[in-house]
């Protein structure tokens, strides 16, 4: 099946009250686990390309990477700009065959957002692809862009009406409490997302399809693997699977999840070199860090998400 928009996917997750998971993706071995988990549990994905993963791997090496995975599969797939950071990245993407780009204007002025928003919006529905934007800011790293805890701020009901009627975005990222990285908490917080405030946003935007960022785990028993074979991962606090749950059953559509599949990645590989002192192959760890990506995707796609068998 050819790369897919979002559009079908959010409006059935809408409907039936879960969401689709938005993977990213850096190397061969993790789009192959997340392909591969979606395929298994018969589920829509998305695979998304941040910054750091086109610094890292070439964007021409990840595009043909997912080609390949699109080709091998039959489930519906589409290729995501994670956090573009202006205008040209979201073109220079669409002119490169996504489907879907996020134009990261949240930590720019109302009227400054409103406008580079608006550019994307109208370049890409041109060519048939949509278009994420975000309101409010989200503590923790987005690429280049750092929100210090303190300034993080959670996005306003009484924006959203007006934000998505003047730019024509297709759906909206919303800060509610997730964070990006691994270290979400401090520990003795109450790890809470403020569901009140989705349920207020989705009353102004009856149908709309939100994004959650920062929507890690950060699954306990992956982190003791990585503390037990010589890794220092002191108080990693993800977001409780049972916060996402009720989310996605809310208007949450797409849930962004990047840090989960790094630490099962370290983890299987701290473990397998660990046990494995002689083996010098790196297909012999990887084949370890893709079944434990692999695992992950599923456990998400069918314990959290609620899109297995939606494809
Ligand atoms: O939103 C951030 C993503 O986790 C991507 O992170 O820039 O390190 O690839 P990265
Ligand atoms: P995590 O760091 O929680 O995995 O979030 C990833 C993300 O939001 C990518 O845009
Ligand atoms: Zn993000």
């Amino acid at each position: 099946m050819p790369l897919v928009t979002t559009t079908e996917m959010f409006k059935k997750a809408y409907e039936g009250g879960y969401a689709i998971g938005a993977f990213n993706v850096n190397n061969m071995e993790t789009i192959q686990a997340i392909v591969e988990a979606a395929e298994e549990c018969s589920s829509p994905v998305i695979l998304q390309v941040s910054a750091g993963a086109r610094k890292y791997a070439n964007p021409v090496y990840l595009r043909h990477l997912v080609a390949a995975a699109v080709e091998t599969t039959h489930i519906p797939v589409a290729m995501h700009l994670d956090h573009g950071a202006d205008f040209e990245i979201c073109k220079d993407s669409i002119e490169n065959g996504f489907t879907s780009v996020m134009i990261d204007a949240s930590s720019k002025p109302w009227e400054e957002n409103i406008k580079t928003t608006r550019e994307v919006v109208e370049y890409a529905h041109a060519r048939g692809v949509v278009v994420e934007a975000e309101l409010g800011k989200l503590a923790g790293i987005e690429d280049d862009v750092k929100v210090a805890s303190k300034d993080a701020l959670f996005t306003s009901p009484d924006e959203v009406q007006e934000f998505t009627e003047r730019t024509g975005i297709d759906s909206l990222a919303i800060a509610i409490g997730t964070s990006h990285g691994a270290y979400k908490f401090k520990p003795g917080q109450d790890p809470k997302l403020r569901i009140d405030i989705l349920e207020e946003i989705g009353r102004r935007l009856p149908g709309f399809p939100i994004v959650l960022h920062g929507a890690s785990s950060v699954p306990q028993d992956k982190v003791a693997i990585v503390n037990q074979f010589g890794g220092d991962m002191p108080n990693a606090i993800g977001i409780p699977e049972s916060e996402l749950k009720k989310a996605v059953k809310l208007a949450v559509c797409k849930v962004n999840i990047d840090s989960d599949l790094r630490v099962a990645f370290t983890a299987a590989v701290r473990k397998h070199l660990a046990e494995n002192p002689s083996h010098f192959d790196p297909r012999q760890y990887l084949t370890d860090a893709r079944a434990s990506m692999k695992e992950m995707v599923k456990h998400k796609i069918c314990d959290v998400l609620g899109s297995a068998n939606k494809a």
